[in-house]
């Protein structure tokens, strides 16, 4: 993990050492003084405030204003603070030097924009899509493959080594079932079709699920001798069609070729159509990511023996559980008919990604449904030392659930006929109105997509029908559900992919203008003038600690905040500053390099959430 989250690039950060410091010297105390620096409130008073004195003073029965008095003298002199002055019952506001800012500026323009790697040489896991063989891929995995993307993408930029791991449902009984009733309708695997998967797979559930409940309800409830009569055929017959998969599973495990071979169909047949999609959504999830749970079915048995040689695996009615301190309910982890479960997979999956490949992050991009799953998995991992590295570090285990898609009703997303939305159907949707609205700014004849080829506007639209469904999901905060709306996530105004589209796409406008005029602008100095070019760099210079932070709270939502307040932050300098027009041309050249900046630093953080930036729109 990295060490700091804010950069010495960034103002608040070098106020916050130079002040920590300062306030050591005025209590003429040793001790970690939180400064509490803050943006300021209004511009007009400065561009931070030190908010520490009022409290540190109060502890110490001293004057808050005084206090704040003394810790202004004891700031480190430089020329990064033009004027520090206390205000109110204590607070100091601080203006940062323009020049310093244009300094920094210069500094963060690195083909890096200053985020560097503090993950260099540390390792993560992240455990994403998972979607299941033989079952559609649906807009519960649209969330699992677009934020673990971005978590993998944040880590990769901040120098991490990344292990993307699609921990596909491939293996147990359930695809046993399926491969059983293919092969009850005869079906060739070796010529696949998704629509064969899916109904077999539809019939599979069907005809195997047994209604327990429902017949000693039934019997109970006194009900009619032909409803009991039906129910017991129904569990008789879903005894049945279980037997036969458990026989197609022991054949498959056992390295029967021909089942191997049927297998292999299955996993292809499903695995074109989840890359199809994939292909769609710009996500970097490849074939080389696949370790699914076909890879540990080999380890699991080690993986009981290793919790029972260690005496954390007990014995109960033939099965074997891991007690965990403070739950009722123990971790079962071979059944009693020596079958394993998802959790044991999951135990091996830990096994192999923090001893075998070092990580110290393993974060699961998983439904919040699973949250109990993971608390015993992680809870027995460490229970056995799972959760070290080769290195003796203690690996962080990371659930990050995220909450569910609604449709406009605030229920899951469903289709009119109460299915689940495919998640190609949704993105198709998603695209075509992408499509439709570039093709309609296209029809202005100011505007320069104005004459593009038809070819050229499809791409450009299908990029903002995919940041349009990506920015909402990654924007809104992962833990919470959020409703699909197309209308509201496909506007060009207000915090959507498309606006930030939009926003990057004006800004090259103006460079491709400015170079049209023979404005070179290359090795210029920002120079920093006006309140809107001040409040732009200040924000500007929050880009790198913010990609750490993103980083190390997993929260994508951070970077699309910051990138709406940068786009607005730009904005009000459009507005308020002329670039080409400005009165002397070192001004043109300083604010067409702010413009660029800009511009690389939008690129670079849509890139990050795996969102293209298209010159024209
Ligand atoms: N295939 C699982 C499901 O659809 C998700 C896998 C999540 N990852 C894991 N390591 N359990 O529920």
């Amino acid at each position: 993990m990295s060490e700091t989250t804010t950069t010495d690039l960034e103002p608040a950060g070098k106020l916050d050492r130079l002040f920590r410091r300062a306030i050591e010297v005025a209590l003429d105390e040793q001790g970690d003084f939180d400064p509490v620096i803050r943006p300021a409130q209004n511009p007009e008073f400065g561009d931070y405030q030190c908010n520490a004195a009022m409290s540190l003073a109060k502890s110490r029965g001293l004057k808050p204003r005084e206090l704040a008095e003394r810790i202004i003298e004891a700031v480190e002199p430089g020329d990064f603070i033009q004027t520090m002055e206390v205000a109110g019952p204590g607070f100091i506001n601080i203006t940062i030097d323009p020049a310093a800012l244009g300094e920094m500026l210069q500094e963060m323009s690195g083909p890096d924009l200053g985020v560097g790697t503090p993950g260099a040489g540390h390792v993560i896991c992240v455990d994403l899509c998972g979607v299941n063989v033989a079952k559609q891929m649906h807009v519960g995995h649209l969330r699992s493959t677009i934020i673990g993307d971005a978590i993998a993408r944040l880590h990769e930029r901040t120098g991490w080594t990344v292990h993307r791991e699609n921990h596909l449902g491939d293996w147990g009984l359930p695809i046993a079932m399926t491969m059983s009733s293919l092969r009850d309708s005869d079906t060739n695997t070796a010529a696949l079709t998704l629509d064969d998967l899916n109904r077999a797979y539809r019939d599979a559930q069907l005809s195997g699920r047994s209604d327990r409940r429902g017949l000693e309800g039934a019997i109970a409830n006194g009900c009619g001798p032909h409803r009991v009569i039906e129910l017991q055929e129904q569990n008789a017959g879903a005894d049945e069609v279980i037997g036969r998969a458990k026989q197609v599973l022991l054949a498959l495990q056992s390295g029967d070729p021909v089942m191997v071979a049927e297998w292999n169909d299955l996993i292809q047949c499903t695995m074109n159509e989840v890359f199809d999609t994939l292909s769609m959504l710009n996500v970097r999830i490849g074939p080389e990511h696949n370790r699914g749970e076909s890879f540990y079915s080999r380890r699991l048995p080690e993986v009981v023996e290793a919790f029972v040689d260690a005496g954390i695996g007990i014995e109960d009615d033939g099965a074997i559980v891991v007690r965990i301190e403070g739950q009722e309910r123990p971790l079962l982890i071979r059944k009693s008919d020596g079958g394993f479960l998802y959790a044991t997979t999951d135990l091996a999956a830990i096994r192999h990604r923090v001893v075998d490949l070092g990580s110290e992050r393993v974060v699961y991009v998983v439904d919040a449904r699973q949250r109990d799953h993971f608390r015993d998995v992680f809870a027995g991992a460490r229970l056995i030392g799972w959760d070290r590295t080769g290195e003796g570090i203690r690996s962080d285990l990371h659930h990050l659930p995220f909450g569910s898609v609604l449709g406009a009703d605030k229920k899951p997303l469903k289709t009119r006929s109460g299915d689940n939305f495919t998640l190609r159907a949704l993105l198709e949707e998603a695209i075509s109105r992408g499509v439709a609205e570039v093709a309609a700014r296209a029809a202005d004849e100011q505007a320069p997509t104005h004459g593009m080829d038809e070819a050229g506007l499809h791409a450009i639209g299908r990029a903002v029908g995919i940041a349009a469904v990506k920015y909402a999901d990654l924007s809104s905060g992962v833990m919470k559900d959020y409703v699909f709306d197309l209308d509201r996530m496909i506007a060009f105004e207000g915090n959507t992919g498309p606006y930030m589209q939009y926003a990057h796409a004006r800004i090259c406008s103006i460079l491709h203008r400015a170079t049209e005029e023979g404005v070179e602008w290359d090795h210029a100095a920002p120079e920093i003038g006006t309140i809107e070019e001040k409040q732009l760099a200040i924000m500007l210079l929050r880009y790198p600690g913010t990609v750490r932070e993103t980083t190390d709270q997993l929260e994508p939502h951070r970077l699309c905040t910051y990138l709406y307040e940068l786009a607005n932050a730009y904005s009000s300098f459009y507005q308020g500053c002329p670039v080409l027009k400005a009165d002397r041309p070192e001004i043109v050249r300083s604010r067409l390099r702010l413009c660029e900046l800009v511009k690389r630093t939008l690129e670079d953080g849509l890139e990050l959430l795996g969102i293209e930036a298209p010159d024209r729109m």
